[in-house]
């Protein structure tokens, strides 16, 4: 290996990515770093308007994109997606699933127990974390599964490996997506082709629109005691970045991890590995 042909492993030419919940705050990354290294990707949204606020930083020089509406928790919509993606790029390389996030309704506090969280905040949970991520796999894994090559990527988290407080459903959806992540990659390669991979990034913690009413006061802007608690347990003592993901995605999106199937990336600044102690 040397410098050109580690270069080609990250050369993206030719290649189509999905990215569902491509306008947002991760997924608006990746697509920018993927249409950067010439990719062509399809930005996949329920609220294509909002993918417009990428279009002053994503590179249009190289790699081409397209943004297509489409609901991860509605397998009718995601195949009209499907379609339209096929008809602008003819193939689907690789899928990342980045559409999730958690929803205050379904976090215990002052204001609710546990025992009042309410049913339909839950299952909403559930079905854009787990169920958008187990039917985008469905109807752009059948793509690759004709093709008998492909990369899917989902997006765990660290709560995954160990729940958080007042995150019930949350942490309980994003372990069924590691989880869901480990059982795919083994179906993928014993069904379809050793060369459809499935792997996961479980990101730390990255101040975000989902996250920011727990982790900063609305008004101060001030860290939340759960937020200090967060960075006193990270050991790199920051929250993560957006472009902190880029190396883990490109590398498992590329030939280079071509051996790595069924993997839960931590991407953490040590989280996961500090005892607190
Ligand atoms: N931020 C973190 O610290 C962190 C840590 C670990 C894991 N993650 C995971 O990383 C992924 C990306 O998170 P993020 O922080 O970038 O969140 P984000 O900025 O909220 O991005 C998620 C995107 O998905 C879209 N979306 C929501 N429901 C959808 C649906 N049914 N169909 C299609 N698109 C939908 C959202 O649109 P709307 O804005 O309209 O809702 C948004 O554009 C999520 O899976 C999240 O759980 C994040």
């Amino acid at each position: 290996m040397n410098l050109d042909e580690l270069s080609r492993l990250y050369d993206f030419s030719g290649r189509t990515v999905v990215i569902t919940g491509g306008a947002g705050i991760l997924g608006g990354e990746m697509a920018c770093a993927l249409v950067g290294c010439h990719a062509n990707v399809a930005i996949l949204d329920r609220d294509p308007a909002l993918a417009e606020r990428l279009l002053a930083r994503i590179p249009t020089s190289v790699g081409r994109f397209i943004i297509v509406y489409g609901d991860v928790t509605d397998r009718d919509k995601l195949v009209a997606a499907r379609d339209r993606i096929l008809a602008e790029f003819g193939k689907v390389d690789a899928l990342i699933n980045a559409a999730g996030g958690n929803n205050s309704r379904a976090t215990t506090g002052p204001a609710a127990s546990f025992f009042d969280l309410p049913p339909e905040a839950l299952r909403g949970v559930f079905d854009l974390n787990l169920v958008g991520t187990v039917l985008p796999s469905q109807v752009f894994g059948e793509v690759m599964a004709r093709q008998k090559s492909g990369v899917i990527l989902n997006l765990s988290s660290m709560n995954a490996l160990r729940p958080l407080t007042r995150i019930p459903a949350y942490s309980a959806a994003k372990a069924a997506v590691s989880n869901f992540t480990q059982w795919l990659a083994v179906h993928m390669a014993q069904e379809y082709s050793p060369q459809i991979r499935v792997n996961a990034i479980a990101p730390g913690f990255f101040l975000t629109e989902q996250n920011r009413f727990l982790l900063t006061d609305a008004e101060t802007g001030n860290l939340t005691a759960r937020g200090q608690k967060i960075l006193a347990h990270t050991p790199m003592g920051r929250f993560g970045s957006p472009e902190d993901l880029l190396g883990a995605v490109l590398w498992l999106l590329s030939p280079a991890s071509a051996f790595v199937t069924g993997a839960v990336i931590p991407v953490d600044g040590g989280f996961a590995a500090y005892s607190g102690v």
